[in-house]
């Protein structure tokens, strides 16, 4: 009923906020499921999307294990900052599923030389990569992770500067109270695109615009998530809100 302008591109439409966090936790653990690794490496994202899909797999029974390969961070937080991405993420999978310390692959955002936290990422995918999948919000403005527009499909890891819509929205997070970062560390898209498996969630009439824009306009660098196009595997799960735009 809903369909995107490339055929490797599934979309799932969650018609209650339980069936998009079982359609999400249901996706992640058969992906995981389906790889060869003993610890798949996979990539995770913050947001408030993400949540209903971490609530799940914490209620559950399941024992899972994997290689945490950090998707963005800010840049000059302290290692003890709630808004450090890093702790979001343990607080919210990575600790309940008792993920040992040494498989969380990530940024160090308190390091005065982004540079080091670059080349350490860039070489460390580069011997242990390909991810084997990358779970996926998207921003009002079509950005995955921090691949703010305009970023080109080759892009690497690297610093950014954000954009206003994003450190708005990303200042939400925290009630406003304090001013977040305004760069930061992210995968490149092409990176991205490495991942043997793509699920990107979307939930929200903010996001209706950006994603129907995403699965059928031409890739363009304007809008980042827009590169999906051009990746084999990709499972989106939408709720109505976020579907909106497309003509059932
Ligand atoms: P959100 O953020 O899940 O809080 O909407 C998504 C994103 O900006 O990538």
């Amino acid at each position: 009923m809903f369909n995107a302008k490339s055929d490797t591109i599934e979309i799932l439409h969650a018609k209650s906020k339980n069936e998009f966090s079982n359609l999400a936790a249901k996706s992640f653990c058969q992906s995981l499921k389906s790889s060869p690794q003993k610890k798949p490496i996979v990539i995770l994202p913050t947001g408030n999307t993400p949540l209903p899909l971490y609530a799940e797999l914490r209620n559950s029974e399941k024992k899972l294990d994997f290689i945490y390969f950090q998707l963005d961070e800010y840049i000059g937080l302290e290692p003890s900052s709630k808004r450090l991405f890093t702790n979001w993420l343990a607080d919210e999978i990575l600790d309940p599923m008792d993920i040992p310390h040494e498989q969380r692959i990530t940024f160090r955002s308190d390091n005065l030389f982004p540079q080091d936290e670059i080349d350490m990422m860039r070489s460390w995918y580069k011997e242990n990569g390909p991810a084997d999948i990358a779970v996926l919000g998207i921003g009002a403005n079509g950005h995955i992770g921090f691949n703010e527009p305009p970023s080109d499909e080759n892009s690497q890891t690297r610093l950014v500067k954000l954009s206003n819509e994003t450190l708005k929205s990303n200042n939400a997070y925290w009630d406003n109270d304090k001013k977040a970062p305004e760069y930061a560390l992210t995968l490149g898209i092409s990176e991205i695109l490495h991942a043997k498996k793509i699920i990107l969630l979307a939930t929200g009439k903010s996001k209706a615009i950006i994603l129907k824009k995403a699965l059928t306009e031409p890739p363009s660098p304007e809008i980042p998530a827009s590169y999906l196009q051009n990746h084999p595997n990709v499972t989106v799960i939408a709720d109505a809100e976020a579907l909106s735009e497309f003509k059932s």
